[in-house]
Protein backbone atom coordinates (compact mmCIF):
# COMPACT_ATOMS: atom_id res chain seq x y z
CA UNK A 1 0.00 0.00 0.00
CA UNK A 2 3.35 2.20 0.61
CA UNK A 3 4.51 2.41 -2.88
CA UNK A 4 0.42 2.92 -3.97
CA UNK A 5 0.03 5.49 -1.18
CA UNK A 6 3.65 7.36 -2.94
CA UNK A 7 1.90 7.02 -6.78
CA UNK A 8 -1.24 8.66 -5.13
CA UNK A 9 0.50 12.07 -4.20
CA UNK A 10 2.67 12.07 -6.97
CA UNK A 11 -0.23 11.94 -9.59
CA UNK A 12 -1.47 14.65 -11.75
CA UNK A 13 -4.76 15.84 -11.17
CA UNK A 14 -7.70 18.18 -13.08
CA UNK A 15 -7.45 21.36 -11.12
CA UNK A 16 -11.32 22.25 -11.66
CA UNK A 17 -14.92 20.96 -11.81
CA UNK A 18 -15.38 22.27 -15.32
CA UNK A 19 -11.53 20.61 -16.31
CA UNK A 20 -13.54 17.30 -15.48
CA UNK A 21 -16.04 18.05 -16.79
CA UNK A 22 -14.83 19.05 -20.52
CA UNK A 23 -12.69 16.48 -20.22
CA UNK A 24 -14.59 13.75 -20.09
CA UNK A 25 -17.59 15.55 -22.56
CA UNK A 26 -14.27 15.93 -24.68
CA UNK A 27 -13.60 12.08 -24.35
CA UNK A 28 -17.71 11.12 -25.08
CA UNK A 29 -18.18 13.83 -27.73
CA UNK A 30 -16.41 12.08 -31.28
CA UNK A 31 -16.50 10.97 -34.06
CA UNK A 32 -19.34 8.78 -33.11
CA UNK A 33 -21.80 11.84 -32.58
CA UNK A 34 -20.97 13.33 -35.69
CA UNK A 35 -20.03 10.25 -38.17
CA UNK A 36 -21.71 7.47 -36.50
CA UNK A 37 -24.92 8.39 -34.77
CA UNK A 38 -26.43 10.24 -37.88
CA UNK A 39 -25.88 6.96 -39.98
CA UNK A 40 -27.02 4.70 -38.05
CA UNK A 41 -29.98 7.09 -37.18
CA UNK A 42 -30.42 6.68 -40.44
CA UNK A 43 -30.03 3.13 -41.23
CA UNK A 44 -32.29 2.19 -38.31
CA UNK A 45 -35.42 4.38 -38.62
CA UNK A 46 -34.76 7.87 -36.59
CA UNK A 47 -36.71 8.81 -34.29
CA UNK A 48 -37.31 5.03 -33.21
CA UNK A 49 -33.54 4.74 -33.21
CA UNK A 50 -33.55 7.69 -30.61
CA UNK A 51 -35.80 6.52 -28.23
CA UNK A 52 -33.98 2.96 -27.85
CA UNK A 53 -30.56 4.99 -27.61
CA UNK A 54 -31.96 7.13 -25.05
CA UNK A 55 -33.21 4.75 -22.86
CA UNK A 56 -30.05 2.18 -23.07
CA UNK A 57 -27.81 5.62 -22.43
CA UNK A 58 -29.69 6.66 -19.30
CA UNK A 59 -30.64 3.18 -17.76
CA UNK A 60 -28.08 0.54 -19.01
CA UNK A 61 -24.96 3.07 -19.66
CA UNK A 62 -25.40 5.62 -17.34
CA UNK A 63 -24.63 3.01 -13.70
CA UNK A 64 -22.11 1.37 -15.90
CA UNK A 65 -20.23 4.95 -16.15
CA UNK A 66 -20.84 5.46 -12.60
CA UNK A 67 -18.90 1.51 -11.88
CA UNK A 68 -15.88 3.01 -14.25
CA UNK A 69 -15.87 6.12 -12.19
CA UNK A 70 -15.99 4.43 -9.29
CA UNK A 71 -13.07 2.30 -9.90
CA UNK A 72 -11.03 5.12 -10.91
CA UNK A 73 -11.11 7.25 -8.53
CA UNK A 74 -11.30 4.96 -5.51
CA UNK A 75 -7.97 3.34 -6.98
CA UNK A 76 -6.31 6.16 -8.38
CA UNK A 77 -4.89 4.29 -10.39
CA UNK A 78 -4.52 3.53 -14.22
CA UNK A 79 -7.38 0.69 -15.83
CA UNK A 80 -4.90 -2.36 -15.15
CA UNK A 81 -3.41 -0.52 -11.53
CA UNK A 82 -7.08 0.04 -10.66
CA UNK A 83 -7.53 -3.91 -10.10
CA UNK A 84 -3.97 -4.51 -8.19
CA UNK A 85 -5.21 -1.80 -5.82
CA UNK A 86 -8.58 -3.18 -5.03
CA UNK A 87 -8.47 -6.60 -5.56
CA UNK A 88 -4.63 -7.75 -4.20
CA UNK A 89 -3.55 -10.80 -6.33
CA UNK A 90 -6.35 -11.77 -7.83
CA UNK A 91 -6.84 -12.03 -11.49
CA UNK A 92 -8.99 -8.85 -12.64
CA UNK A 93 -6.63 -7.13 -13.46
CA UNK A 94 -7.13 -9.02 -17.12
CA UNK A 95 -9.95 -6.23 -17.27
CA UNK A 96 -7.71 -3.48 -17.16
CA UNK A 97 -5.58 -5.95 -20.19
CA UNK A 98 -8.66 -5.68 -22.24
CA UNK A 99 -8.73 -1.85 -21.88
CA UNK A 100 -5.47 -1.53 -22.63
CA UNK A 101 -6.28 -3.37 -26.09
CA UNK A 102 -9.29 -1.72 -26.72
CA UNK A 103 -8.07 1.60 -26.38
CA UNK A 104 -5.25 0.48 -28.47
CA UNK A 105 -7.60 -1.02 -31.31
CA UNK A 106 -10.16 2.04 -31.23
CA UNK A 107 -7.29 4.71 -31.31
CA UNK A 108 -5.67 3.06 -34.34
CA UNK A 109 -8.45 3.35 -36.89
CA UNK A 110 -9.92 6.25 -35.24
CA UNK A 111 -6.67 8.27 -35.26
CA UNK A 112 -7.19 7.42 -39.39
CA UNK A 113 -10.54 8.72 -39.41
CA UNK A 114 -9.45 11.87 -37.39
CA UNK A 115 -6.67 12.27 -40.21
CA UNK A 116 -9.34 12.04 -42.87
CA UNK A 117 -11.20 14.77 -41.49
CA UNK A 118 -7.88 17.17 -41.91
CA UNK A 119 -7.51 16.20 -45.75
CA UNK A 120 -11.30 17.04 -45.68
CA UNK A 121 -10.78 20.84 -43.86
CA UNK A 122 -8.06 21.39 -46.20
CA UNK A 123 -10.01 20.36 -48.96
CA UNK A 124 -13.25 22.71 -47.55
CA UNK A 125 -10.34 25.77 -47.36
CA UNK A 126 -9.66 25.19 -50.99
CA UNK A 127 -13.40 25.12 -52.51
CA UNK A 128 -12.34 21.23 -53.46
CA UNK A 129 -15.92 20.57 -53.05
CA UNK A 130 -17.91 23.42 -55.15
CA UNK A 131 -15.13 21.99 -58.04
CA UNK A 132 -16.50 18.15 -57.89
CA UNK A 133 -19.66 18.67 -59.02
CA UNK A 134 -22.29 15.54 -58.95
CA UNK A 135 -22.24 12.80 -56.12
CA UNK A 136 -20.68 10.55 -57.69
CA UNK A 137 -17.21 12.73 -58.32
CA UNK A 138 -17.72 13.25 -54.64
CA UNK A 139 -17.64 9.62 -54.08
CA UNK A 140 -14.64 8.78 -56.49
CA UNK A 141 -12.95 11.92 -54.73
CA UNK A 142 -13.25 10.19 -50.92
CA UNK A 143 -12.34 6.65 -52.54
CA UNK A 144 -9.05 7.95 -54.18
CA UNK A 145 -8.16 9.50 -51.14
CA UNK A 146 -8.77 6.97 -48.50
CA UNK A 147 -6.99 4.40 -51.00
CA UNK A 148 -3.99 6.17 -52.16
CA UNK A 149 -1.08 4.69 -50.06
CA UNK A 150 1.08 7.57 -49.00
CA UNK A 151 -1.06 10.98 -48.25
CA UNK A 152 -3.34 9.45 -45.52
CA UNK A 153 -0.76 8.14 -43.81
CA UNK A 154 0.72 11.29 -43.56
CA UNK A 155 -2.73 12.62 -42.48
CA UNK A 156 -2.88 9.85 -39.65
CA UNK A 157 0.53 10.86 -38.65
CA UNK A 158 -0.23 15.08 -38.17
CA UNK A 159 -3.48 13.79 -36.12
CA UNK A 160 -1.51 11.34 -33.26
CA UNK A 161 1.26 14.23 -33.54
CA UNK A 162 -1.69 16.61 -32.18
CA UNK A 163 -2.80 13.96 -30.31
CA UNK A 164 0.85 12.90 -28.53
CA UNK A 165 1.36 16.64 -28.14
CA UNK A 166 -1.43 17.40 -25.53
CA UNK A 167 -1.01 14.04 -23.85
CA UNK A 168 2.78 14.90 -23.57
CA UNK A 169 1.84 18.05 -21.56
CA UNK A 170 0.31 15.82 -18.79
CA UNK A 171 -3.40 16.27 -17.48
CA UNK A 172 -3.83 19.65 -16.18
CA UNK A 173 -1.24 21.56 -18.63
CA UNK A 174 -2.31 19.49 -21.44
CA UNK A 175 -5.37 17.89 -21.36
CA UNK A 176 -7.48 19.93 -19.48
CA UNK A 177 -6.01 23.16 -20.90
CA UNK A 178 -6.47 22.16 -24.69
CA UNK A 179 -10.15 20.06 -24.07
CA UNK A 180 -11.42 23.92 -22.22
CA UNK A 181 -10.51 25.82 -25.18
CA UNK A 182 -12.44 23.28 -27.69
CA UNK A 183 -15.15 22.06 -26.48
CA UNK A 184 -17.01 25.39 -26.13
CA UNK A 185 -15.80 26.12 -29.56
CA UNK A 186 -17.40 22.34 -30.63
CA UNK A 187 -20.54 23.57 -28.83
CA UNK A 188 -20.98 26.85 -30.72
CA UNK A 189 -19.94 25.69 -34.13
CA UNK A 190 -22.61 22.53 -34.44
CA UNK A 191 -25.09 25.27 -33.39
CA UNK A 192 -24.38 27.43 -36.13
CA UNK A 193 -24.43 24.65 -39.17
CA UNK A 194 -27.63 22.91 -37.27
CA UNK A 195 -29.35 26.79 -37.67
CA UNK A 196 -28.08 26.92 -40.94
CA UNK A 197 -29.41 23.10 -41.97
CA UNK A 198 -32.62 23.64 -39.95
CA UNK A 199 -33.62 26.91 -42.29
CA UNK A 200 -33.17 25.36 -45.50
CA UNK A 201 -36.61 25.08 -47.69
CA UNK A 202 -37.86 21.27 -47.18
CA UNK A 203 -36.16 20.64 -43.50
CA UNK A 204 -39.07 19.86 -42.27
CA UNK A 205 -39.13 16.48 -43.48
CA UNK A 206 -35.47 15.99 -41.68
CA UNK A 207 -36.61 17.29 -38.35
CA UNK A 208 -39.54 14.95 -38.69
CA UNK A 209 -37.45 11.92 -39.34
CA UNK A 210 -35.79 12.59 -36.38
CA UNK A 211 -38.59 13.57 -34.30
CA UNK A 212 -41.55 10.87 -35.60
CA UNK A 213 -40.49 7.44 -34.70
CA UNK A 214 -41.64 5.03 -36.83
CA UNK A 215 -41.19 1.78 -34.90
CA UNK A 216 -41.98 -0.85 -38.11
CA UNK A 217 -38.01 -0.11 -38.78
CA UNK A 218 -37.24 -1.27 -35.76
CA UNK A 219 -35.53 -4.69 -35.73
CA UNK A 220 -33.44 -6.82 -33.26
CA UNK A 221 -30.74 -5.65 -35.18
CA UNK A 222 -31.83 -1.60 -34.15
CA UNK A 223 -31.34 -2.78 -30.35
CA UNK A 224 -27.60 -3.65 -31.21
CA UNK A 225 -26.32 -1.22 -32.93
CA UNK A 226 -27.89 1.71 -30.20
CA UNK A 227 -26.05 -0.27 -27.43
CA UNK A 228 -23.16 -0.64 -29.59
CA UNK A 229 -23.40 3.21 -30.73
CA UNK A 230 -24.21 4.13 -26.96
CA UNK A 231 -21.31 1.98 -25.37
CA UNK A 232 -19.36 3.48 -28.13
CA UNK A 233 -20.52 7.58 -27.97
CA UNK A 234 -19.86 7.35 -24.29
CA UNK A 235 -16.06 5.80 -24.29
CA UNK A 236 -17.76 3.07 -22.06
CA UNK A 237 -15.45 0.20 -21.21
CA UNK A 238 -12.11 0.74 -22.48
CA UNK A 239 -10.85 2.57 -19.76
CA UNK A 240 -11.18 5.73 -20.66
CA UNK A 241 -13.59 7.08 -17.82
CA UNK A 242 -11.33 4.67 -15.39
CA UNK A 243 -8.45 6.41 -16.23
CA UNK A 244 -10.30 9.84 -15.85
CA UNK A 245 -11.80 9.08 -13.04
CA UNK A 246 -8.31 8.18 -11.62
CA UNK A 247 -7.52 12.00 -12.19
CA UNK A 248 -11.05 13.31 -10.52
CA UNK A 249 -10.40 14.92 -6.69
CA UNK A 250 -12.19 12.66 -3.88
CA UNK A 251 -15.06 15.12 -2.78
CA UNK A 252 -16.47 15.44 -6.90
CA UNK A 253 -19.94 13.89 -7.67
CA UNK A 254 -19.34 11.10 -9.38
CA UNK A 255 -23.33 10.42 -10.11
CA UNK A 256 -23.20 14.58 -11.32
CA UNK A 257 -20.45 14.15 -13.56
CA UNK A 258 -21.41 10.95 -15.41
CA UNK A 259 -24.88 12.51 -15.68
CA UNK A 260 -23.55 15.63 -17.11
CA UNK A 261 -21.29 13.86 -19.30
CA UNK A 262 -24.37 11.79 -20.82
CA UNK A 263 -26.44 14.88 -21.33
CA UNK A 264 -23.72 16.97 -23.18
CA UNK A 265 -22.88 13.73 -25.49
CA UNK A 266 -26.48 12.85 -25.92
CA UNK A 267 -27.73 16.60 -26.53
CA UNK A 268 -24.51 16.90 -28.93
CA UNK A 269 -25.65 13.89 -30.67
CA UNK A 270 -29.10 15.22 -31.40
CA UNK A 271 -27.59 18.97 -32.14
CA UNK A 272 -25.37 17.36 -35.00
CA UNK A 273 -28.18 15.24 -36.40
CA UNK A 274 -30.10 18.39 -36.68
CA UNK A 275 -26.87 20.05 -38.14
CA UNK A 276 -26.82 17.08 -41.14
CA UNK A 277 -30.66 15.49 -41.42
CA UNK A 278 -32.35 18.56 -42.70
CA UNK A 279 -30.03 19.32 -45.43
CA UNK A 280 -30.41 16.05 -45.95
CA UNK A 281 -33.46 15.62 -46.99
CA UNK A 282 -34.04 19.43 -48.31
CA UNK A 283 -31.31 17.61 -50.76
CA UNK A 284 -33.74 15.00 -51.30
CA UNK A 285 -31.11 12.15 -50.24
CA UNK A 286 -31.77 9.52 -48.83
CA UNK A 287 -30.87 9.18 -45.04
CA UNK A 288 -29.58 5.54 -45.55
CA UNK A 289 -26.26 6.77 -46.99
CA UNK A 290 -24.17 4.56 -44.67
CA UNK A 291 -20.94 5.47 -43.25
CA UNK A 292 -19.93 8.25 -46.44
CA UNK A 293 -22.59 10.36 -45.19
CA UNK A 294 -19.82 12.68 -43.73
CA UNK A 295 -17.39 12.18 -46.30
CA UNK A 296 -19.78 12.11 -49.60
CA UNK A 297 -23.12 12.75 -48.89
CA UNK A 298 -22.19 15.85 -46.83
CA UNK A 299 -19.17 18.07 -49.08
CA UNK A 300 -21.74 17.75 -51.74
CA UNK A 301 -24.44 19.38 -49.98
CA UNK A 302 -21.99 22.04 -48.70
CA UNK A 303 -20.97 22.55 -52.63
CA UNK A 304 -24.80 23.47 -53.44
CA UNK A 305 -25.51 25.40 -50.38
CA UNK A 306 -25.95 29.34 -50.22
CA UNK A 307 -22.80 29.93 -47.47
CA UNK A 308 -21.51 26.14 -48.08
CA UNK A 309 -18.16 26.77 -48.27
CA UNK A 310 -18.08 28.82 -44.51
CA UNK A 311 -20.41 26.15 -43.01
CA UNK A 312 -17.95 23.15 -44.70
CA UNK A 313 -15.31 24.38 -43.14
CA UNK A 314 -16.87 24.78 -39.60
CA UNK A 315 -18.10 21.41 -40.20
CA UNK A 316 -14.71 19.89 -40.78
CA UNK A 317 -12.89 22.33 -37.88
CA UNK A 318 -15.66 21.07 -35.96
CA UNK A 319 -15.05 16.91 -36.64
CA UNK A 320 -11.58 17.41 -36.47
CA UNK A 321 -11.47 18.65 -32.57
CA UNK A 322 -14.05 16.87 -31.22
CA UNK A 323 -12.12 13.60 -32.60
CA UNK A 324 -9.07 15.18 -31.20
CA UNK A 325 -10.98 15.40 -27.36
CA UNK A 326 -11.49 11.50 -28.17
CA UNK A 327 -8.23 10.42 -29.11
CA UNK A 328 -6.23 12.53 -26.45
CA UNK A 329 -8.45 10.26 -23.82
CA UNK A 330 -7.76 6.88 -25.82
CA UNK A 331 -4.00 7.87 -25.80
CA UNK A 332 -3.79 8.36 -21.66
CA UNK A 333 -5.54 5.16 -20.98
CA UNK A 334 -2.28 3.67 -22.55
CA UNK A 335 0.38 6.16 -21.87
CA UNK A 336 -0.96 6.06 -17.86
CA UNK A 337 -0.55 1.91 -17.87
CA UNK A 338 3.06 2.34 -19.31
CA UNK A 339 4.08 4.99 -16.81
CA UNK A 340 2.04 2.97 -13.86
CA UNK A 341 2.76 -0.23 -14.51
CA UNK A 342 6.31 0.37 -16.25
CA UNK A 343 7.60 2.86 -14.16
CA UNK A 344 8.34 5.04 -17.39
CA UNK A 345 8.52 9.09 -17.50
CA UNK A 346 5.64 10.38 -19.79
CA UNK A 347 8.01 11.56 -22.59
CA UNK A 348 8.66 8.13 -22.94
CA UNK A 349 5.39 6.18 -23.01
CA UNK A 350 3.76 8.73 -25.01
CA UNK A 351 6.49 8.09 -27.22
CA UNK A 352 6.15 4.47 -27.03
CA UNK A 353 2.17 4.28 -27.13
CA UNK A 354 2.60 7.13 -30.64
CA UNK A 355 4.73 4.98 -32.09
CA UNK A 356 2.52 1.37 -31.81
CA UNK A 357 -0.71 3.26 -32.68
CA UNK A 358 1.12 4.68 -35.53
CA UNK A 359 2.21 1.32 -37.52
CA UNK A 360 -1.43 -0.37 -36.77
CA UNK A 361 -2.78 3.25 -38.11
CA UNK A 362 -1.20 2.40 -40.92
CA UNK A 363 -2.26 -0.61 -41.38
CA UNK A 364 -5.52 0.54 -41.05
CA UNK A 365 -5.33 2.99 -43.55
CA UNK A 366 -3.86 1.02 -45.73
CA UNK A 367 -6.28 -1.27 -45.76
CA UNK A 368 -8.85 0.69 -47.17
CA UNK A 369 -6.08 0.89 -50.51
CA UNK A 370 -2.91 -0.82 -51.27
CA UNK A 371 -3.75 -4.22 -48.11
CA UNK A 372 -7.77 -3.95 -49.11
CA UNK A 373 -6.74 -7.81 -50.42
CA UNK A 374 -5.76 -8.58 -46.65
CA UNK A 375 -8.81 -10.22 -45.15
CA UNK A 376 -9.74 -11.78 -41.82
CA UNK A 377 -12.84 -13.32 -41.05
CA UNK A 378 -14.44 -11.48 -44.23
CA UNK A 379 -13.42 -7.72 -42.97
CA UNK A 380 -10.20 -5.45 -43.81
CA UNK A 381 -7.99 -4.46 -41.35
CA UNK A 382 -9.87 -1.11 -40.43
CA UNK A 383 -13.23 -3.29 -40.33
CA UNK A 384 -11.99 -5.20 -37.81
CA UNK A 385 -10.56 -3.53 -35.42
CA UNK A 386 -13.30 -1.14 -35.50
CA UNK A 387 -15.69 -4.53 -35.53
CA UNK A 388 -13.52 -6.29 -32.81
CA UNK A 389 -13.65 -2.94 -30.49
CA UNK A 390 -17.19 -1.96 -30.04
CA UNK A 391 -18.50 -5.21 -30.68
CA UNK A 392 -16.21 -7.75 -29.03
CA UNK A 393 -13.49 -5.52 -26.51
CA UNK A 394 -15.75 -2.86 -25.13
CA UNK A 395 -18.91 -4.47 -24.46
CA UNK A 396 -16.71 -7.26 -22.89
CA UNK A 397 -15.12 -5.28 -20.56
CA UNK A 398 -18.10 -3.09 -19.65
CA UNK A 399 -19.90 -6.52 -19.14
CA UNK A 400 -16.55 -7.23 -16.51
CA UNK A 401 -16.55 -4.24 -15.19
CA UNK A 402 -20.16 -4.34 -13.77
CA UNK A 403 -19.58 -7.49 -12.40
CA UNK A 404 -16.61 -6.56 -11.01
CA UNK A 405 -18.45 -3.47 -9.30
CA UNK A 406 -21.70 -5.46 -8.30
CA UNK A 407 -20.46 -8.56 -6.76
CA UNK A 408 -16.26 -8.09 -6.05
CA UNK A 409 -16.10 -4.53 -4.71
CA UNK A 410 -19.92 -4.89 -3.34
CA UNK A 411 -22.43 -2.16 -2.22
CA UNK A 412 -20.74 -0.91 0.51
CA UNK A 413 -17.74 0.32 -1.02
CA UNK A 414 -19.25 1.47 -4.31
CA UNK A 415 -22.36 3.62 -2.13
CA UNK A 416 -18.95 5.02 0.26
CA UNK A 417 -17.67 6.50 -3.23
CA UNK A 418 -20.78 7.32 -4.99
CA UNK A 419 -21.77 9.93 -1.70
CA UNK A 420 -18.04 10.67 -0.73
CA UNK A 421 -17.83 8.75 2.69
CA UNK A 422 -21.46 9.70 3.19
CA UNK A 423 -21.01 13.69 2.97
CA UNK A 424 -23.29 13.78 0.04
CA UNK A 425 -27.02 13.28 0.40
CA UNK A 426 -27.94 11.18 -2.25
CA UNK A 427 -31.87 9.23 -2.14
CA UNK A 428 -31.62 5.63 -0.54
CA UNK A 429 -33.80 4.15 -3.36
CA UNK A 430 -31.55 6.16 -6.04
CA UNK A 431 -28.53 4.20 -4.92
CA UNK A 432 -30.08 1.10 -4.22
CA UNK A 433 -31.75 1.49 -7.97
CA UNK A 434 -28.73 2.24 -9.39
CA UNK A 435 -26.81 -1.01 -7.39
CA UNK A 436 -29.36 -3.37 -8.67
CA UNK A 437 -28.24 -1.96 -12.57
CA UNK A 438 -24.86 -2.64 -11.70
CA UNK A 439 -25.03 -6.07 -10.57
CA UNK A 440 -28.10 -7.60 -12.48
CA UNK A 441 -29.82 -5.73 -15.09
CA UNK A 442 -26.66 -4.53 -17.08
CA UNK A 443 -24.91 -7.71 -16.76
CA UNK A 444 -27.84 -9.84 -18.32
CA UNK A 445 -28.66 -7.09 -20.52
CA UNK A 446 -25.59 -6.98 -22.04
CA UNK A 447 -24.74 -10.46 -21.86
CA UNK A 448 -27.92 -11.08 -23.78
CA UNK A 449 -27.67 -8.42 -26.84
CA UNK A 450 -24.04 -9.91 -27.81
CA UNK A 451 -25.22 -13.12 -27.26
CA UNK A 452 -27.69 -13.00 -30.11
N1 LIG B 1 -16.75 8.50 -27.51
C1 LIG B 1 -15.93 8.76 -28.63
C2 LIG B 1 -16.79 9.19 -29.80
O1 LIG B 1 -17.98 9.22 -29.71
C3 LIG B 1 -15.09 7.57 -29.03
C4 LIG B 1 -14.38 6.93 -27.92
C5 LIG B 1 -14.60 5.61 -27.64
C6 LIG B 1 -13.50 7.65 -27.13
C7 LIG B 1 -13.99 5.00 -26.58
C8 LIG B 1 -12.87 7.04 -26.05
C9 LIG B 1 -13.13 5.73 -25.78
O2 LIG B 1 -16.30 9.47 -30.85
Amino acid sequence: MKTNNIEVSSRDNFGSRFGVLVAMAGSAIGLGNLWRFPYLMGENGGAAFIIIYLVFVFVLCLPIMFSEFILGRRSQSNVFGAFRVLAPGSKWGIIGIFGVLASICILSFYSVVGGWSIEYLVKAVLFDFTRAGSEANHATMFSDFVSSPVKPLLYHLAFMALTAFVVLAGIKKGIEKYTKMMMPMLFVMVIIIAIRSLTLEGAGAGVSYMFKPDFSKVTSGTFLAALGQAFFSLSLGCGTIMTYGSYVSKDENIMKCSAYTSIADTLFAIIAGCAIMPAVFAFGISPGEGPGLVFITLPRIFASLPLGGVIAILFFVTLLLAALTSSISLLEVFVSYLIEEFKMKRGGAVAIAFGIILLLGCFCSLSQGAMSGVKLFGMNIFDLFDYVSSNVLMPIGGLLIVIFVGWRLGKTAAFDELTNHGTLKIPQWLLETVFFIIRFVAPVTIAVIMIF
